[in-house]
């Protein structure tokens, strides 16, 4: 009985885990919080650009200024190669 709840709540955040991963969000909340002091979040949501040209723009915007721990500059690297990325240039 008790059993049979639990594995009923473990598929159902499976399911809302698949669904979330499956499409690609907008917005990341690391970014809003890591990139919004020195202009608008929305910089970074403008347009979609290649790999090499996300890691150019972190490293220009961390000789700027931009303090972000090691975890958190792979969080903004992985959503922005998820939904802010195309192919090439
Ligand atoms: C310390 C200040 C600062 C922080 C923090 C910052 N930026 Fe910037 N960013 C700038 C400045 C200044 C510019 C505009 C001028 C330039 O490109 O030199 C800029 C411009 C940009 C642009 C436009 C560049 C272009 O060539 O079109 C992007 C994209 C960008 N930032 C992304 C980010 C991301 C992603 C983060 C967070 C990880 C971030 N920025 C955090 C200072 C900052």
């Amino acid at each position: 009985m008790n059993c049979r709840k639990t594995v009923s709540i473990l598929l159902c955040s499976l399911m809302v885990f698949l669904l979330c991963t499956g499409c690609s969000p907008r917005r990341s909340g690391v970014i809003d919080r890591s990139c919004s002091t020195c202009h608008d979040a929305s910089v970074v949501y403008e347009k979609k650009r290649t790999q090499g040209e996300w890691e150019r723009i972190m490293f220009a915007m961390k000789a700027r200024g931009l303090k972000i721990a090691p975890e958190q500059e792979r969080q903004v690297m992985e959503f922005l190669s998820r939904s802010y990325t195309r192919e090439r240039s």
